[in-house]
């Protein structure tokens, strides 16, 4: 079957029904098809419903008299992707209508061809403004989410969750042992590939997205791509020659080779719970020709695994809800729950307090998320400060405020991804 909305649905089923994420479920439905310009429509339309979840939702729900349940499902995602279509791309209603009416019978509900194409001509003759009288539909963000983020940013949130619907850039990190970042801004601009200095040593920022394969050198390492907000891990941890550095969750690696290769000399220990993820961390050393020693265990419990000495840093990214980066990964929106804050910030604390055991006197620990909520962030170290005698936190120059717990990077700001970096010195 390679029929494009019915692809979508069946991207848009696997993240809602099955929980799965839209960076695993989007590929597997892409291989179907050949050309890359069907590849990014395919993407397009599964990122757009992400985005216009709710209203899409209410638009297509209301010209129903019942909603479909079961096996049947599949179609009534079906339906958002063509909702989408009609109110949020180019393409012609007409066709819009008639290929998604194929696509159900391509994924086998023959019957339930005059309902789609009923409800989508109902929505194209009706033009029903995109609904908005509630929160969740005016912000197309679920209601938990829009109260943490009223309750952390009073002023701003609104302006957070604007940002979480635009479209993100694409950063490069020039790889510093392979040339100057000056003369792979000269390699980009004899390609006319329009890019910027960032405010990061290594950060390049594209004027607009472009494949991989299309950028000097990629294969050979010239460049990795790596959000501005991440990059800033290698200089704020800053590592010295020979120096013993751990990365406690490593995977899929851009962080680790950014350490490497901004300081070649470190002995870097790459540790992740998921040996999936970390075969990723491999790969990318591979592309860059760096080396590190990687470890399939587990944060939370380094004597499992480590008999060596102690850390000079350690750099814990940890796990956490990733809401700062739903402007690349709309499903977190969807797959992550109110509950889940509490336990990230449970599991985080655990792996915090461990790694700072392994950590020497005298040493850096660099916290990092891409969260931009406080449970994970600011309150996180401001509680760990609390019940760590031996703990400093030293200041990042960036940080808004001299009085901040951290540096909190909200999305789109300086064209960046939402992080969070609070750097700890021991002793
Ligand atoms: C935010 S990602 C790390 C991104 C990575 N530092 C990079 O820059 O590419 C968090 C990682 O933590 C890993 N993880 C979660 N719990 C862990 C634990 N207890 N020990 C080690 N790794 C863990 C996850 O598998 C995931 O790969």
């Amino acid at each position: 079957m390679k029929n494009l909305r019915a692809l979508a649905a069946r991207v848009v089923f696997q993240v809602l029904e099955k929980g799965v994420s839209l960076s695993v479920a989007l590929p597997e439905q892409q291989q179907r098809l050949g050309s890359g310009k069907d590849k990014a429509l395919l993407a397009e339309l599964s990122y757009g419903v992400m985005r216009h979840l709710p209203q899409l939702d209410k638009l297509v729900s209301d010209c129903m008299s019942k909603p479909l349940k079961g096996k049947q499902r599949i179609v009534h995602q079906l339906l958002l992707v063509g909702c989408y279509q009609l109110y949020f791309t180019r393409i012609p209603g007409h066709a819009a209508i008639s290929e998604t009416a194929e696509a159900c019978r391509q994924l086998k509900f023959e019957g339930l061809v005059k309902v789609v194409n009923g409800v989508l001509r109902n929505l194209q003759r009706n033009q029903k403004p995109l609904p908005e009288d509630s929160e969740t539909l005016a912000f197309n963000t679920p209601a938990w989410l829009i109260k943490r983020l009223k309750a952390a940013y009073p002023e701003a949130w609104q302006e957070v969750i604007a940002q979480s619907h635009q479209r993100p850039p694409m950063w490069l990190r020039n790889n510093q042992l392979s040339q100057t970042r000056e003369q792979y801004l000269a390699l980009l601009d004899e390609q006319e590939i329009a890019a910027t200095p960032g405010a990061n040593e290594d950060a390049i920022l594209l004027e607009s997205p472009k494949d991989v394969g299309l950028l000097p050198g990629f294969a050979d390492g010239a460049a990795s791509v790596q959000d501005g907000a991440a990059q800033w891990a290698a200089s704020l941890l800053a590592p010295e020659a020979d120096e013993l550095i751990l990365d406690a969750c490593a995977a899929p690696g851009g962080k680790s080779c950014h350490l490497l290769e901004s300081e070649p000399s470190i002995d870097l220990v790459a540790v992740d719970f998921d040996a999936k993820r970390l075969e990723r961390v491999q790969q990318n050393l591979d592309r860059l020709k760096l080396k590190a020693k990687l470890v399939h265990g587990d944060a939370a419990k380094i004597d499992a695994w480590w008999q060596g000495d102690k850390f000079d840093r350690i750099l814990l990214d940890a796990p956490c809800s990733a809401t700062g980066v739903i402007r690349r990964h709309p499903d977190i929106k969807w797959l992550r729950k109110q509950a889940d804050i509490e336990e990230l910030a449970t599991l985080q604390s655990q792996i915090l307090d461990h790694c700072w055991q392994w950590l020497k006197p005298g040493g850096t620990l660099l916290y990092a998320t891409c969260s931009i909520l406080p449970q994970e962030n600011a309150e996180q170290i401001k509680a760990f400060l609390a019940r760590t005698q031996d703990a400093t936190l030293v200041p990042i120059a960036q940080q808004q405020n001299c009085d901040d717990i951290g540096w909190q990077i909200t999305p789109g700001q300086d064209n960046m991804d939402g992080f969070y970096y609070a750097r700890l010195v021991k002793g």
